[in-house]
């Protein structure tokens, strides 16, 4: 029975909150495996718009248990804040379990992210401002603090002490602000503990147990290929791996215990924060896409940066993370449009390039080459068959596949939770 990983497969806000809400109550475990609360997973229930940011998309479905995994690094307010709204909406939200072996996300990193981005001038990242690159880069350096600490006031005591001291120093002397005191805090996290004892578990082994059961277990991956710290357009990108082995590293299930990797595409292209974007639209048609997608930040509001669909990163996206199946988003912001371009290829100082550069010198200097597609006028928002489907958008959508080399097994048609196109079913 299947272990099956989503993944972004651009530069996030690809839709993947509604591509796994739509598996619906099908689904036993929900496991975010990597980032924090930067991403923005919108979901739309009836009339009721959903936004979780760290909680994994899946808990909207009562019967489905929802993991945050090793991989990811947690706020405690933003996590206790975000259960406790939900329950004060009527939604019935069982407690997720949480890797002991996660990262927190501590007050000093949020200052930190803030003071290195605005230190950093013009050669800021745009980052989500939430303390997730300072959180990562503890990790790394074998300063951080995890979920288990809390479970041992002493050892989280020093911890945080042993990490404050060379922050401090920083904080001080660089940038200019004042020391944070560690008893604080070590005082705020350990005001989370008694409520999150019940929840700290071993999630690999759990994750492990539940396959073994034959139970369905979705690796709910956030942001995407694009902000991958390793694949991704670097230096603008996310500390930690969004793409699909991320998932394995991410909940301790091995790479043997995946089924199915869905890459979740966009009809076209957003960004958030800085960094490279070959399709970018800043005319009538950027604004457009903008409008009609609602294209503003789940997390921050901003707004994002459109363009035409890009096959370059997708069909790398692709390949790096195997993907057995593509689900298509927001499809029916295109409708309208008399024709609609795709970026086929780049142009690189005057070569013609049809695969994802190599380097970053590369990605900053192409141009996107277009085929123009024919567009279609009528409404796809009621469409739930792929024959439904106008012939110019069904053309579109056979286009993307033969493009990025993928098959299409699910078209989003519109917002809601039954506003899919199923063409192979998941499950
Ligand atoms: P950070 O993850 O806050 O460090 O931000 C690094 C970069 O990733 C910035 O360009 C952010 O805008 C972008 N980013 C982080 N999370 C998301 C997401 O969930 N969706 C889209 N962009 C994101």
């Amino acid at each position: 029975m299947p272990g099956i990983v989503i993944v972004g497969a651009q530069w996030g806000d690809e839709g993947k909150g509604k591509a796994v809400d739509a598996l619906g109550g099908r689904v036993d475990y929900c496991v975010r495996y990597s980032g924090g609360n930067n991403a923005g997973h919108t979901v739309v229930v009836g009339d009721e718009t959903f936004t979780m940011h760290l909680l994994p998309s899946g808990i909207l479905n009562p019967g489905c248990t929802c993991v945050i995994g090793n991989g990811v690094v947690i706020d405690l307010d933003v996590l206790a804040a975000e259960l406790d709204a939900l329950r004060a909406r009527g939604v019935d939200v069982a407690h997720p379990l949480i890797s002991a072996a996660a990262h927190i996300i501590a007050p000093y990193h949020l200052v930190l992210d803030k003071v290195t981005e605005r230190f950093a001038g013009n050669q800021r990242i745009g980052t989500t401002g939430r303390g997730i690159g300072p959180a990562y880069s503890d990790k790394i350096n074998r300063m951080g603090i995890r979920v288990q600490d809390l479970l041992d006031a002493d050892a989280l005591a020093a911890k945080v002490e042993a990490a404050l001291d060379a922050k401090n120093q920083l904080l001080a002397k660089v940038y200019n602000r004042a020391a944070i005191r560690a008893d604080v805090v070590t005082e705020a996290l350990l005001a989370h503990a008694e409520r999150l004892r019940p929840y700290i578990v071993d999630a690999a082994r759990v994750l492990n147990d539940a396959l073994d059961q034959g139970k369905v277990v979705l690796l709910e991956g956030a942001q995407a290929h694009h902000l991958d710290i390793d694949f991704g357009t670097y230096p603008y990108v996310t500390s930690s791996n969004p793409t699909a082995g991320g998932a394995c590293t991410g909940t301790g299930a091995g790479p043997t215990r995946i089924d199915r990797v869905v890459g979740i595409v966009k009809a076209y292209t957003t960004r958030v924060g800085e960094g490279p974007l070959p399709t970018e639209l800043t005319d009538a048609d950027g604004e457009r896409l903008r409008a009609q997608g609602g294209e503003y930040g789940a997390t921050t509001g901003r707004p994002r940066r459109c363009g035409w669909f890009d096959a370059l990163p997708v069909a790398q996206a692709a390949m790096v993370g195997g993907f057995t199946d593509v689900f298509l988003t927001k499809l029916d912001v295109l409708t309208g449009w008399a024709e609609i371009p795709v970026c086929v290829a780049y142009d690189v100082d005057g070569r013609r390039v049809d695969r994802w550069p190599m380097t970053e010198r590369e990605v900053e200097a192409a141009t996107p080459v277009y085929e123009r597609l024919p567009g279609w006028t009528q409404d796809i928002s009621g469409a739930r068959r792929f024959d439904e489907l106008p012939v110019n958008c069904r053309a579109y959508v056979h286009r993307v596949e033969q493009l990025i080399g993928a098959r299409i097994s699910g078209i989003g048609v519109g917002p809601g939770r039954d506003q899919s196109v199923i063409i192979n079913p998941l499950l």
